[in-house]
This record gives structure tokens, C-alpha cells and sequence, in this order.
């Protein structure tokens, strides 16, 4: 009997067999289920499936959003929701599903894609590596409300009028990073709206000038006593003391909550400030990049301003073809420039292995290790390591 089998971008009417789909891979029903949205996809998120005989049984969706790298937005191509029915798994469908939403990304302008992983193995073949992790960290109260006190920091309630300043808070530490969203685009059409909403509190930390140098946005939860807890939906400061003094505001919950969740992607603020043991981590989601067009989301970056010179590297392996070949990179002044060339020497990475690089996740010496780079004179696997390393690889939003 012959299967007949369709690949393409989904609509209004497929929603109900996506969200059956969904419900059935994640577990996630929700009784009773919402009304229908009058339009569908909404902005910015492309769903890609695969049909057998009319039935829905794969999907792919990706969103449009921009992450921060080298102190640049670079557009990057969310992809979530990959599921493939049970009855149908193991028979290779992501490939083709991959390969159509890799490439709407590239027409929209993507140059880097990301995922959140409930396996590291599935996205290898098609070129992600794992670069962060973004982890739950949970802190007992009463070790938070023994911090010093921090001098100079005044905490005040954020109200509807301070969400311009949370939003720009946020913005001003995700740039100085690899990695966060910049919570920016059709994904996020009301970023900088709602959060006070949205939260118990929301708490801002002041510097003695009046500038906003940090924001706690929580939940209090509900009940009192050993069992319950605080959830923090983002903690950032941008000084120490900005860090210190929200972690003691939410300590001050000793005699009510026993614990308090904070998301977080280690080494982090949270981990430099709390004396003691690095927090306990009670929840991971691993977090995997893939480059997609290198000279644009190269070239864009600010890269060291002490570097100088040309760089060649070979890609090999991707599963879709768009890197492989020669590259030549070229640094001065702190920019970069990256073209094809057919006379590359240097090493040859595999697409994870460029990524993991281009995160500064991963440096030469780990990649050559793990069989994600070889050949080349190691030499100069140090030039390399220094266009690329950067200031830490976070990434605050779960999709
Ligand atoms: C994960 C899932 C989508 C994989 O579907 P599938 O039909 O097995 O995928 P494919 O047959 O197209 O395989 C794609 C690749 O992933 C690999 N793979 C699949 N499941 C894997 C797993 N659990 N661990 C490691 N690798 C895995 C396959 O070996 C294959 O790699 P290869 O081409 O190098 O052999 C499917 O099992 C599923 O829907 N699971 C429940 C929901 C889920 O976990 N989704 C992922 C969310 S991040």
C-alpha cells in the first residue's frame, strides 16, 4: 500500500492536530482546552509538518528572535516543539523537516538557529552543539537574608512606569554576554510591557545616583512554611551590589518561605556573590546553536581590537551543505570579514564544532578532544581562541 506523504508549513486549520501532537510528545494538556485563536501561527513563528495520509504525525516549528553575541543582535531561528508521532519515530522524518525550516530561516534572514535539547543526540546530525545550559539554581532563604548588606543600594516596587527601565536593565546585561534574547521582534511584540503585571513584584535596585542597576522579578507562591517557595523569574545586576541587595530583599522572606528559585546559566552573578557553596542546581535545559550563514553572524560581532591578521578554517559534515568548504576570515580593527575560499588551510571543524567555537563555548584544544576539530597546525588554535572566546554563554528565556 502506498504511503502518501507531505511536507509543509502549517495553518489555522492543522492547529488542533499540532496542539494533539504537542500535548501527546510533552505532556502538556491543558482541561479544558483554550478557544481558538482567531489567526494562526502568530507572528514570527513558523510550524513546519509532515503529513501521512492527511494525519499530521511531525513537527517543526521555529520563531524569529535575535540573541546577543560579540555585543551585536545577530537574528537566530528558535526552534521548539519538535515532535514526531510515536508510531512514526525513527524513520528519519526530522531531516526533511529540518531542512524546510532551516531554510525558511535563512529567507528571513536567521544566521544563527537554537534549541532547547531533551537529547544532545538528535540535533548533532543536524549541526547544533550544546553551548549553555540555563539552570534553576535553589537557595535556601535564610542563607540570602545572612548577605551583607550592600552600600549604596536603595530597592524600591517597579510600577507600570518602570517598565521601560526593567526592559532596558535587562537589554544591558544580555548585551554584554553570548548568548541571551534580546527579548526584541515579532516574538516578543510587548517586551517591555506587562512584567509588573506579570509578577508579584517586581523590584528595582537604585543606585545613590537614582539609575536602575538591577531588577528582581518574583512570584511569592503560595502557602508558608518548609515546602514553600519563592520563584524569581529574572534576577540581574548589573553591579554586585545591585546583585546582593535583591538576593537580601528575597532572604527576607526567612520566616515564610524556605527556599527560592532563581533561573540562571553558570558561572553566574548569583554564584560570585553568595559566600559558601555554589548554589544547589534543581533543574537543567540544555541549550544547543547552530550557525547557519557565517560571514552574517560573524561579521556583525565586535571582535578583540588587538587582533590582526587572517584566519582560514575548513566546515565539514553539514547535513543540509550550507557551510562546507573553505572560509577565510580576516580580523582588523575589531571587525572581522569571512569569505569562501578554495585554498583554506588551517583546521577542519564539523558545524558543531563551529558553533560551539563561535559561542566561545567550546575552545580549539575541547573541540580537537571531542572529534569536532582536526588538522590544521594547533599552533595557531590560540588565534582562533581569541577571535571567538567571550564573556560567558547565558541565555535567561526557556522555548
Ligand atoms: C525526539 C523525537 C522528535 C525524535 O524523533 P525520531 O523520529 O526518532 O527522529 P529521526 O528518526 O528523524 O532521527 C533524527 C536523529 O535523532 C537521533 N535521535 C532520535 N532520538 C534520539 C534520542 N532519544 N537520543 C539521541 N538521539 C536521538 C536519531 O538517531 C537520528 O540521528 P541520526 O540521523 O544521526 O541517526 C521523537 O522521539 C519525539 O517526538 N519524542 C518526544 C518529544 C521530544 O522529546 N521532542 C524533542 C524536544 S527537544
Amino acid at each position: 500500500m502506498s504511503v502518501g506523504r507531505t511536507v509543509r508549513a502549517l495553518t489555522l486549520q492543522d492547529r488542533p492536530a499540532l496542539g494533539a501532537l504537542s500535548e501527546e510528545a510533552f505532556g502538556t494538556r491543558t482541561n479544558p482546552p483554550p478557544p481558538p485563536p482567531p489567526s494562526w501561527p502568530p507572528a514570527g513563528m513558523h510550524s513546519v509538518g509532515t503529513f501521512v495520509d492527511d494525519r499530521l504525525v511531525a513537527n517543526v516549528t521555529g520563531r524569529e528572535y535575535a540573541s546577543w553575541f560579540g555585543g551585536t543582535q545577530i537574528p537566530t531561528w528558535g526552534v521548539a516543539g519538535v515532535a514526531v508521532e510515536a508510531e512514526h519515530r525513527g524513520s528519519g522524518l526530522l531531516q526533511t523537516l529540518f531542512a524546510e525550516s532551516l531554510a525558511e530561516a535563512r529567507r528571513r534572514g536567521a544566521a544563527l538557529t537554537s534549541l532547547f535539547a531533551t537529547a544532545t543526540g538528535i540535533y548533532r546530525t543536524y549541526g547544533y552543539e550544546l553551548v549553555a545550559d540555563r539552570i534553576t539554581l535553589e537557595v535556601p532563604t535564610a542563607a540570602l537574608s545572612a548577605l551583607r548588606s550592600a552600600d549604596g543600594i536603595r530597592l524600591r516596587r517597579a510600577t507600570t512606569d518602570d517598565e521601560h527601565l526593567v526592559f532596558r536593565t535587562y537589554s544591558a546585561w544580555a548585551s554584554r554576554h553570548h548568548g541571551p534574547l534580546t527579548r526584541t521582534g515579532p516574538c516578543f511584540p510587548h517586551a517591555a510591557e506587562g512584567v509588573t503585571e506579570a509578577w508579584t513584584g517586581v523590584t528595582l535596585a537604585e543606585d545613590d545616583t537614582g539609575s536602575v542597576v538591577g531588577y528582581a522579578s518574583w512570584n511569592r507562591g503560595s502557602g508558608w512554611g518548609a515546602d514553600s517557595r519563592i520563584t524569581v523569574g529574572d534576577l540581574i545586576g548589573l553591579t554586585p551590589e545591585a546583585t546582593r541587595a535583591l538576593l537580601r530583599m528575597l532572604g527576607s522572606f526567612r520566616t515564610v518561605a524556605a527556599r527560592v528559585r532563581i533561573p540562571a546559566s553558570r558561572p553566574e552573578q548569583v554564584d560570585l556573590v553568595v559566600p559558601g557553596l555554589p548554589p544547589k542546581v534543581v533543574a537543567n535545559q540544555h541549550y544547543m546553536l547552530r550557525v547557519l550563514d557565517l560571514p552574517d553572524a560573524l561579521e556583525p560581532r565586535r571582535v578583540p581590537p588587538m587582533l590582526t591578521g587572517t584566519l582560514d578554517l575548513t566546515v565539514t559534515g553539514d547535513a543540509f551543505g550550507d557551510l562546507d568548504g573553505g572560509w577565510r576570515i580576516t580580523v582588523a580593527e575589531g571587525a572581522a570579514r569571512c569569505a569562501r575560499v578554495e585554498d583554506a588551510a588551517g583546521p577542519v571543524l564539523t558545524v558543531g564544532g563551529l558553533s560551539a567555537l563561535y559561542a566561545g563555548a567550546l575552545g580549539m584544544a575541547d573541540l580537537r578532544l571531542a572529534g569536532l576539530a582536526h588538522g590544521g597546525d594547533p599552533t595557531y588554535d590560540a588565534n582562533l581562541d581569541a577571535l571567538f572566546v567571550g564573556p560567558g554563554v547565558h541565555i535567561r528565556d526557556f522555548f
